[in-house]
């Protein structure tokens, strides 16, 4: 190598060395000027064959979808084995036939005193109810308290329940197959409470209830008999406004107020409401 060329190969080192390359990594240096052939990549070695399950020795049969009627036999045959509040609500429990149940949190089924002689069936529970698992505890139930204290009862001296024992998503509607689903319940729930007087909150349970097509604000605050085999007798059954109504028709108050002074003057009268006045 001539002097001139060791001298410019020692200032090229120098220059490399001080941008850092002070190591030598291949025998033979790379000149990045030009293109290099891609490196092979080492191949991965191929997934392992999923594994065969074991065939199980014995699988249940599919349980075939219910039918409407089918649906409807079991809920009436639970509800008639029930023979308690607490085997009613057991049986419940254990009843897969309506929809509801598989979006609810938790299981609705009365609050108050089972000995009281006023039972109030509202329509279904909303969101508070379905998060604590008891009837009218939100701002609805909130307003049926005070209305109760108006006329000197509490949860005491009521019992209360609704025609859906799980809420509808969302609070919609309930279907008709919803509500026919738990409508045994709700007959076994009102024969083994036997009240003596039901209040109807609402047009869901009056119209089912009595049977009617009317809407509540004509079927309202007149007394009808809810009649049903299993009872001895016809039991007075007045329908009222729903305190979720109220709250947003404030002025309707003054209709649920009357419906109310009428249940006090049956209750501390201890009159049948339904007995026709004498001529
Ligand atoms: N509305 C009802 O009808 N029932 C409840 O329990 C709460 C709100």
């Amino acid at each position: 190598m001539m002097t001139g060329e060791r001298d410019q190969a020692l200032s090229a080192l120098q220059w490399l060395i001080e941008q850092g390359a002070d190591e030598a990594i291949e025998p033979a240096p790379i000149d990045r000027t030009r293109a290099q052939p891609a490196p092979q990549k080492a191949k991965p070695p191929p997934p392992p064959a999923p594994k065969r399950p074991e065939p199980p020795l014995w699988e249940p049969p599919p349980t075939p979808l219910e039918s409407t009627e089918e649906t409807l036999g079991t809920a009436r045959h639970l509800a008639a084995e029930a023979d308690s509040l607490e085997a009613l609500k057991a049986a419940l429990d254990a009843f897969e036939g309506c929809a509801l149940k598989q979006t609810a949190t938790n299981l609705v089924f009365a609050d108050g005193n089972p000995e009281a002689k006023i039972m109030m069936l509202g329509e279904g529970p909303g969101a508070e109810e379905d998060r604590q698992g008891l009837p009218f505890v939100g701002a609805s139930g909130q307003l049926l308290d005070r209305m109760l204290h108006h006329i000197g009862l509490d949860r005491s001296s009521v019992y209360i329940s609704n025609i859906l024992f799980w809420r509808p998503p969302g609070n919609r509607t309930p279907t008709a197959g919803e509500i026919a689903a738990c409508l045994p319940f709700v007959e076994r729930h009102i024969e083994l409470v036997a009240p003596d007087y039901l209040v109807l909150l609402g047009g869901t349970p009056a119209k089912t209830l009595l049977a009617r097509s009317e809407g509540i604000l004509r079927l309202r605050g007149r007394w009808r008999p809810y009649q049903h085999p299993g009872l001895a007798r016809p039991i007075p059954a007045l329908p009222t406004l729903h305190p979720a109504y109220l709250l947003r028709q404030p002025a309707q108050k003054r209709l649920a107020w009357r419906d109310l002074l009428s249940l006090q003057q049956a209750r501390l009268s201890g009159t049948d409401p339904l007995a026709k006045p004498a001529p």
